[in-house]
């Protein structure tokens, strides 16, 4: 029997491990329900893309992956690990959240560097102080990330002299000197200028074509259809419709995606 690429390609997804596994996940702001019950799987690999209307929950639904949120029901799963969670979502317990959380690197639109720290001291701040790593292992590696994103020789600049594509790949290199299990970024590149768009984008490519695991909250609709694996369309907190690339922005199904999508050009 001859396997086919398509094939291969299924089984090799089933054999993926669960990186980060969301279901039922439902989020409230007093009596405003943004979240009403939404559910994803990204595998190792994986470039899951999160798009939707202003509003419709995107953010959200990230900043509860890691609890920068706390959801109000559901189940969250990092790497098989199981968030424990009380009935009305807080965290049972804080040290578990504190140690999954630093296994999923965030990258912000605001790039929200520490403005009185120098890239290279900002890349090194938490593996140094937090988590231990020797001084000299963590400069080692954060200088190699810096290079990696192009920013070898602003290692010693303060962030105010770097520009808003530049503190970006620097906050890409910070997440990913936690060498984490995925990445979430929310909207990396929308308040960036026009010009600087690209060179932030081609960093997130690069670390998308090495097989890292991202969630990726965007509005830049090419890029999503050429990095995703997957696409969801979130609409008034709920997954409206969500499938592959070329399914979802190709062939949409439904009345309201078709309509965002002719909204966003
Ligand atoms: N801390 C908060 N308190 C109260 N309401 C909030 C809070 N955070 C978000 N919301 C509300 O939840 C809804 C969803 O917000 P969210 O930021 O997740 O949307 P989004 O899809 O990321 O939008 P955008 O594309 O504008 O970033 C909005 O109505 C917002 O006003
Ligand atoms: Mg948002």
């Amino acid at each position: 029997m001859t396997v086919t690429a398509d094939n291969a390609r299924q089984s090799s997804q089933v054999l993926r491990p669960e990186a980060i596994h969301v279901e039922g996940l439902r989020k409230s702001f007093g009596t405003l329900e943004v979240l009403k019950g939404v559910s994803l799987t990204a595998r190792e690999g994986d470039v899951v893309a999160i798009i939707g209307g202003s509003g419709s929950g995107k953010s959200t639904m990230l900043r509860c992956i890691n609890f920068l949120e706390q959801p109000s029901a559901g189940r969250i799963v990092i790497g098989g690990e199981a968030v424990a969670m009380r009935a009305d979502g807080a965290p049972a317990d804080r040290r578990q959240i504190e140690r999954l959380r630093q296994s999923l690197g965030m990258v912000f639109q605001q790039f929200n560097l520490w403005s009185h720290r120098t890239i290279l001291e900002n890349l090194i701040e938490v593996p140094v102080h937090v988590l231990g790593v020797k001084r000299a292992d963590a400069e080692a590696r954060a200088r190699r990330l810096l290079e990696r994103v192009g920013l070898a020789a602003k290692a010693d600049a303060y962030p105010a002299f770097l520009s808003g594509g530049q503190q970006q790949r620097a906050a890409i290199a910070r997440a990913l000197c936690m060498e984490p299990r995925a990445m979430l970024f929310d909207e990396p590149t929308s308040a960036l200028d026009p010009e600087l768009v690209g060179e932030v984008l081609a960093v997130i490519r690069d670390l998308a074509a090495e097989g890292r695991t991202m969630i990726l909250v965007t509005h830049e609709m090419k890029f999503a259809r050429e990095v995703a694996s997957h696409v969801i369309y979130l609409h008034n907190g709920v997954i409206e419709e969500e499938g592959p690339p070329e399914a979802l922005f190709g062939a949409p199904q439904s009345e309201r995606l078709k309509q965002f999508l002719r909204s966003v050009g």
